[in-house]
């Protein structure tokens, strides 16, 4: 039996979750909306914010929970990769709580614990299953052998699919985070309403900057000519976009599956939240014989949840740090 309390805040959320006994008994989220004024995260603003929530997103967790302090078996934190300021609130938090309670820590790689998250509800995937997460700052086909036995077999070499989604609201004068905005529109749009280079990229790989750059020059050059040509054409052009990183992520995830030979395929991270993914993926299924897993939508974007479910796996091998732990902006599995 073990009652455990997770803190995640690696980028611009604060959460707390607490996991009993591989269960999720709660999951608090503060999101920082404060961001949206830049049109887009500003990392020094982002760890006041975790300061001023931690204590609050704690309480709020430990009573959604039903549990008290005391009754905590071990803390958990996201060690990284994140900004490493935002990371660090949490870090310094779980160390001085497991301190004072004399409990052990337990410290978790944010993107093994986005794939873990599988692990929250049935179904689960089984082992070994290939998993793409997508997120504002990763793009990987990770072949998942093991609770912790991962291997990154492809990734993005310059930006995330997660930015193509925003660097794209950006550019349509969207707010930030412009993912779910751009899906919201896509659902009222013609996918093929207009066309956009697919990257032609070696092995598993991907590459996303230069498809923005399109975006970019496509937008610009219509403009020119009619400069009301976004706001007539959101949904279409959202739809488009849309349409198209989803073809460039499952074309390579498609490749990757032959290639190991494994049809238990998962998606997760912030974009896996995204409909048209979602929707393109179950087609998969139905096509390729896949057996396809799409977690819940609250444990796409960041959440503790997944925190907390990796420490469990964590807490049953004993695998703890010692107090002289620090954040890391790069985290390798
Ligand atoms: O995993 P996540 O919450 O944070 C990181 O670890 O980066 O992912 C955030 C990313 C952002 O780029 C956001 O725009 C994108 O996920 N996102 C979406 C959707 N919901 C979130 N992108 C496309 N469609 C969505 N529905
Ligand atoms: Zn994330």
């Amino acid at each position: 039996m073990s009652i455990i309390l997770a803190i995640e805040s690696s980028c611009d959320e604060t959460s707390v979750a607490v996991c009993n006994n591989g269960k999720i008994t709660s999951n608090v989220i503060a999101n920082q909306t404060i961001h949206q004024n830049y049109g887009g995260v500003i990392p020094e603003l982002a760890s006041r914010v975790h300061q001023q929530n931690i204590v609050p997103v704690i309480h709020q967790a430990l009573a959604d929970a039903e549990v008290d302090k005391k009754d905590l078996d071990a803390v958990a934190f996201t060690q990284g990769p994140g900004l490493l300021g935002a990371l660090l609130v949490g870090v310094s938090f779980a160390k001085s709580f497991a301190m004072a309670l004399d409990v052990p820590l337990i410290s978790v790689n944010h993107m093994q614990a986005h794939i873990l998250a599988h692990f929250i509800d049935e179904p689960k995937p089984s082992f070994p299953f290939l998993c793409l997460t997508v997120s504002g700052g990763h793009t990987q086909i990770v072949l998942v052998r093991d609770y912790f036995d991962m291997e990154i077999v492809g990734e993005t070499l310059d930006d995330a699919a997660g930015e193509a989604f925003d660097k794209t609201a950006k550019i349509l004068n969207l707010p930030y985070p412009g993912g779910p905005l751009i899906d919201k529109h896509a659902k009222l749009g013609n996918p093929l309403a207009y066309k956009f280079p697919v990257p032609q990229i070696k092995n598993l790989d991907y590459s996303f900057s230069g498809f923005k750059t399109a975006i970019l020059y496509f937008i610009r050059d219509h403009v020119k000519e009619h400069p009301n040509f976004i706001t007539e054409n959101l949904d279409d052009i959202c739809a488009s976009v849309q349409h198209s990183i989803v073809q460039i992520l499952l074309g390579k995830l498609k490749k990757a599956a032959l290639q190991y030979g494994i049809k238990e395929i998962a998606i997760a991270g912030g974009v896996s939240a995204n409909s048209g993914l979602r929707a393109a993926l179950k087609q998969m299924e139905e096509e390729l014989g896949w057996k396809t897993y799409i977690p819940q939508f609250q444990y796409c974007t960041d959440n503790a949840a997944m925190i907390a479910m990796a420490a469990h796996f964590k807490y049953i091998k004993r695998d703890f740090v010692g107090q002289d732990v620090a954040p890391l902006s790069r985290m390798p599995f």
